[in-house]
Formats: C-alpha cells, structure tokens, sequence
C-alpha cells in the first residue's frame, strides 16, 4: 500500500514500520530507540539479530545525542552529510543494544532525500532504516520494488520515486585508531582520503577471481558483511569481459544476459545475443542507479539463469559495483 508522508509520520510514531525511499536505496524504518519497533525491522526482514542497523537522523547535533564525534568524525560529516555516507562511531547510552547488535559502536546517516528528510524533521525522532528487501535479497530502488521483494508481507510504502543512487551507502568506521571502508558505495576511498588526508583501508573481500590484484584483508569483516548478499533468486554469472562469456558457451534458451554498456551489447547483438544494458556508455553512476532494479525485474520474469557482464575495473564507484556483484553472484 501507498501511503502519503502524513500516515507514514503518524505509523511510524505508533511504533509501526514503513518504507521509506533514500537516496542510496529504499529504506525499512522504525523508531531507533523503540527496542519494540527495531524488533519489527528485524523480524519482516528475517535478518539475524547479530547485523546491526543503520541509525538515521535529520542533523549532526540529532547524531551528536547517539555518538561520540571525534575531531575526524565532525569533519567528515560536514563535508559528506546528507549524503550516501554513513559513519560507525562509539554510541552512547540512548542507543539500544538491540540497534546495534551489542556493538559499542553505532552506525549512522543523514540521507539526502527530501521524503525522508521531511519525515525525521517532523518526528523530531531517529529512524533505524535497513534496505527495504527480506534479508540476503536485492535491495530495492523503487516503491514497485519493495511491494515485489515483499509480497503479502509488503509494509505501507512513501513512494519518492527511483532512487538516485542505486547502491547502499558507504560504511565508514571511524570507532578506531584508524578509519576503514567496511562496505565501498558512491562515496569512494579517494574522496574519503583526500577529505582526511590520510590512507583509508577498505574492509570488503572480493573474491579471488574478481579481485585480481586485491590486497588480503587482515581481519573479520563488519558483522553482517557475510558473503553472500544482495543476491537475485535467479542464479547470477558473471564475466569481466565479453570474451570470458562467449568462450563457455554455456548458455541456454532460458537465460538472458545483462552488459554494463551498449559497446559490449553491439557485439553480443552480432553473435545472435539480446541483451539488457545499465548504462549507454559505461558510466559508473548509471551502472549503479540501474542495477538493482535490472536484477529485480529480471528475477520476476524466471529465467533460468542471469549472465552479467560487467567490464569496469575495480577502483572508484566500480569497486562498489563489485562489490555487490560478487556477493550477488552464484558460488
Ligand atoms: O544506504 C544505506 O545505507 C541503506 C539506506 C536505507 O540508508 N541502508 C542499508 O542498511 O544499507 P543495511 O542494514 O542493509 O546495511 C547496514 C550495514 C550492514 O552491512 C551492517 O553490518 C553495517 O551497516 N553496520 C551497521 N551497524 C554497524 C556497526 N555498529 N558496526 C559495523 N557495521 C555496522
Ligand atoms: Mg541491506
């Protein structure tokens, strides 16, 4: 059900769950500090309670009564907020152990979408918003979205149109000596590492044959940052070129093959192939936006298996889109 910003103030006031659209991607809100409210999260989405949620405020001193900033945490939000970036910081009492799966850290944003925006303003409240999709599934980009992951348990949806992102926010732990990336997004280690003018490490692990010249990870991942994530129902291949995918020869009638450009769409039209494209020309941002919502229509439609063909190195934006590709990829 559609509902408008009115009934989903009033909803989520009550304790009840909504869908929320962001920039990054749609979110599954509730009160942060409602342990009742942040069980339901978890619960419609059958996420384990060992994956802690992101906690969403209106502005930095809403997020200063949650956290401790240190002089590098301040910085970094007043040059990424609003924005697709979210920061893991030391959390302080009001926070609920079940928010942030007993960590002593606590994850948190101000996302950049008017909709969402307007609604924290107006419950002068903090939401817990993780993506709107059962646990382990695609995250959704449109209200359509939501209503196709969930089915009948759809939650009452605000539908703020197509999300300009397409990829979760960048997760960036500054709890420690030392920040790290525990999840890449559209904010890039770059960006990050000019803005703080120090190295950053990046805590996600692509596998080994997407991540050629990777370097190895020292330590565990972030908690819930498990393997596989983010993945279609329908079985997902994935090439780094399009010689890499002609040369099985494995496809059958029932499949269908996604490229990232319409350069590598021409030349699989001549050997008899149609393909979807997610961006004329290879562009990171385009890739991004379309993603997800490429992956969810093509999942509706039962092929037997999806090929993706993604040809973009991996550093920048396309180091997220890797990311999720690796994770959504069949093992
Ligand atoms: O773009 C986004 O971040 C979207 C929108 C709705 O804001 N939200 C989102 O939430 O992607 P979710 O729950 O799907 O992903 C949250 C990620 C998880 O990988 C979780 O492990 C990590 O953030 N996280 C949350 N709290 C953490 C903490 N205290 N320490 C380390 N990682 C944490
Ligand atoms: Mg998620």
């Amino acid at each position: 059900m559609l509902i408008t910003i009115d009934d989903a103030v009033t909803h989520l006031a009550k304790g009840e769950v909504v869908a929320l659209p962001t920039e990054t991607v749609y979110g599954l809100a509730g009160l942060a500090l409602k342990k009742a409210s942040v069980q339901k999260i978890y619960s419609l989405k059958g996420r384990p309670s060992t994956n802690p949620l992101i906690v969403h405020v209106a502005d930095i001193r809403a997020a200063e009564e949650l956290a401790i900033f240190n002089d590098r945490a301040r910085h970094t939000a007043s040059v990424f907020w609003p924005g697709p970036l979210t920061l893991v910081l030391a959390k302080k009492k009001p926070v609920p152990d079940l928010v942030t799966a007993d960590n002593h850290t606590v994850a948190l944003r101000i996302p950049n979408h008017w909709v969402f925006l307007e609604i924290l303003n107006r419950l002068g409240k903090p939401l817990a918003a993780p993506s709107a999709n059962p646990s382990n599934r695609t995250s959704p980009t449109e209200a359509g979205h939501v209503r196709e992951l969930f089915g009948q348990q759809c939650p009452p949806i605000v539908d703020g149109g197509k999300c300009s992102v397409g990829l979760e926010s960048t997760v960036l732990d500054l709890s420690g000596q030392y920040p790290v990336i525990l999840r890449p997004g559209l904010i890039t280690r770059a960006q990050l590492e000019e803005s703080l003018g120090e190295k950053i490490k990046i805590h996600s692990v692509l596998s080994e044959t997407v991540a050629k010249n990777e370097p190895k990870l020292e330590s565990a991942p972030s908690p819930g940052m498990l393997p596989l994530h983010y993945a279609p129902i329908t079985p997902l291949k994935l090439y780094s070129s399009v010689e890499e995918f002609l040369a099985p020869g494995d496809f059958s009638p029932e499949d269908c093959v996604v490229v990232s450009n319409e350069k590598d769409g021409n030349i699989l039209l001549a050997h008899g192939y149609t393909c979807s494209s997610l961006s004329a020309d290879g562009c990171p941002q385009k890739i991004a936006q379309n993603l997800y919502g490429t992956l969810i229509e093509l999942d509706a439609k039962k092929h037997k298996s999806i090929h993706l063909i993604f040809t973009g190195e991996t550093r920048g934006i396309n180091r997220a889109i890797w990311d999720r590709l690796d994770r959504a990829k069949t093992r």
